[in-house]
C-alpha cells in the first residue's frame, strides 16, 4: 500500500499507480499556530507500507508531516514501513565545516529511523562526501538515480548530434556517467569552485565538446549560478546545442530565466519537486526499486 504524504502532489498516487499497488489516501489539516494533523485513511494492520514524501519547500513542515506518517504508519500495526523520500532536504550539511555546526543530513537519517521506518529510498541524494549512503542511516537505505531517465527524455525527443553528457561540477560526475552510460554517450564533468551563495567559478577541463550536443545534467538547479557558468564556459568552446538537465528543481528566484537566457535547447527536471520543467517521472524508477 502506498501513503501519500503531500509533497509533491500527486507523486505518491503515480507511484502506487506504477507499482500496481493501492493508494492510501491521507486526510491533511494546518491549524492557525502551523501545526499539521494528518490521518491515514485506511487500514495497515499487516501490510507492507510505502510512505511517499519529498521534503521539499517548505522543508521542516514537510519533515513534520513525513515523521507523523511514518509513526502512524507503525503504530497502526503495518508490518513494514518503507520511507520513500524523492528530494530528500538538510542533506547539504553532511559533514562539520565549522565546529558546532549541526549535521544536519545525520540528524534527519535519526529521525526518519526513529518515526517507524524500517528502510528508506531516495532519489540523487545530495552528499557529496559521505563515504556510503547506507552507513548514514541506521537502517537499509537507497540512493536511487534519475539520470539516465533524463538523458532518454532528450534521447527520445530530439536527433542529438554525437552527444556528450556533462556534469557541471565533479560531483556531478556520477551523474553525467549514468546519463551518458544510458544513451550510448560520452561523458565527462568540469571542475567548479563555489565563490558565494550564487556565484561560482567553473573551469573547462580539456573538453571534446566542439560541434557536439552536450547534456548538462546535475542533481539540483538551485540559483541556476552553476549551470549558467557551465554554459558560457561551453559554448566559448564552440559547443553545438545545450540541453539541461536536473533530478531535484529547487529553483530558487528567477534560476529558470537565467537559464533559459543563457541560450539553451531545453531545461528539464523530475518530478520530486513541483514545478514547470517537470518533464520525467521518478515513479518508474521507485517502483523498480521495490520488485
Ligand atoms: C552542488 O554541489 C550541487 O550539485 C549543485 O551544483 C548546486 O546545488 C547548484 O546550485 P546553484 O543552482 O545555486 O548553482
Amino acid at each position: 500500500m502506498v501513503v501519500g504524504g503531500s509533497a509533491p502532489e500527486g507523486l505518491a498516487e503515480k507511484v502506487a499507480n506504477e507499482m500496481g499497488c493501492e493508494f492510501v489516501p491521507v486526510e491533511k489539516k494546518s491549524f492557525p499556530d502551523g501545526e499539521i494533523y494528518v490521518r491515514i485513511l485506511d487500514d495497515l494492520e499487516g501490510e507492507e507500507v510505502a510512505v511517499v514524501q519529498s521534503t521539499c519547500y517548505p522543508p521542516n513542515q514537510n519533515y513534520m508531516e513525513l515523521f507523523l506518517l511514518l509513526d502512524a504508519a507503525k503504530d497502526l500495526g503495518a508490518e513494514k514501513v518503507s520511507a520513500v523520500i524523492p528530494y530528500l532536504a538538510y542533506a547539504r550539511q553532511d559533514e562539520r565545516f565549522e565546529p558546532g555546526e549541526a549535521v544536519s543530513l545525520n540528524t534527519v537519517a535519526k529521525l526518519i529511523e526513529s518515526a517507524g521506518a524500517d528502510e528508506v529510498f531516495m532519489v540523487d541524494l545530495h552528499a557529496h562526501r559521505i563515504e556510503s549512503v547506507p552507513e548514514t542511516f541506521g537502517i537499509p537505505a537507497r540512493n536511487l538515480t534519475a539520470a539516465p531517465a533524463l538523458a532518454e527524455y532528450f534521447d527520445d525527443k530530439y536527433d542529438l548530434n554525437n552527444p556528450v553528457a556533462l556534469g557541471p561540477d565533479g560531483e556531478a560526475e556520477q551523474w553525467s556517467k549514468k546519463a551518458g552510460e544510458a544513451i550510448g554517450a560520452d561523458w565527462d564533468f568540469m571542475i567548479k569552485k563555489r565563490l558565494g551563495p550564487e556565484k561560482v567559478e567553473i573551469t573547462p577541463r580539456e573538453l571534446d565538446v566542439e560541434d557536439r550536443d552536450v547534456i548538462l545534467i546535475d542533481d539540483i538547479i538551485s540559483t541556476g549560478g552553476t549551470m549558467v557558468e557551465a554554459i558560457q564556459i561551453l559554448k566559448n568552446h564552440g559547443v553545438g546545442d545545450i540541453y539541461v538537465a536536473c533530478t531535484h528543481p529547487v529553483l530558487s528566484g528567477n534560476a529558470l530565466d537565467k537559464i533559459k537566457g543563457a541560450g539553451v535547447m531545453e531545461v528539464i527536471a523530475t518530478d520530486t519537486i513541483e514545478s514547470e520543467i517537470g518533464k520525467v517521472s521518478v515513479a518508474p524508477v521507485i517502483s523498480e526499486a521495490f520488485f
